[in-house]
């Protein structure tokens, strides 16, 4: 079983899109371990977006992420980080199928939506920026979301 950090960018937010990309995730039958809508700070958003550092984009993505509530989550699953990557959809918005959430309404990539973990590590550290340990639900489901 995986983990991984996904989160609605202030694009999505700001659109109304919380409840559809959640439900998305849902109906494919995964779990949701914690979320909550926050506004993150510097701090946390150059350490998220560490790896393009030196990309001449950074600043704007430094800007962008911190301009905003998000809605940062946990989300657990079989396979969860490249299954949720083929459900966001590619970087690129012209790369971006119909049928995943980019694809279905992201049309700039610098404003795509939402965010998921590439790597179990990424998925660590993205985790550990956001949320304490605290944050996870401390209870078994009854029944799980895939039965
Ligand atoms: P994310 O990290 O946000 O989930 O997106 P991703 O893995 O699909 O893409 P990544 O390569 O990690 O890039 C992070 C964000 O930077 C913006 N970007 N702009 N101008 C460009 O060529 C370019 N490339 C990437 C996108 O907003 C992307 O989500
Ligand atoms: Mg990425």
């Amino acid at each position: 079983m995986e983990r991984t950090f996904i989160m609605v960018k202030p694009d999505g937010v700001q659109r109304g899109l919380i409840g559809e990309i959640v439900s998305r995730f849902e109906r494919k039958g995964f779990k949701l371990v914690a979320g909550k809508v926050m506004i993150i700070s510097r701090k946390q958003a150059e350490f998220h977006y560490a790896e393009h550092s030196e990309k001449p984009f950074f600043g704007e993505l430094v800007d962008f992420i911190t301009s905003g509530p998000v809605f940062a989550m946990v989300w657990e699953g079989d396979d969860i980080i490249s299954l949720s990557r083929l459900m966001i959809g590619k970087t690129k918005v012209a790369d971006a199928q119909p049928g995943t959430i980019r694809g279905d309404y992201a049309s700039h990539t610098n404003f795509n939506l939402v965010h998921g973990s590439d790597s179990p590590e990424s998925a660590a550290r993205e985790i550990g920026n956001m949320f304490e340990e605290s944050d996870a639900v401390q209870f078994e489901r009854a029944i799980e979301p895939w039965i």
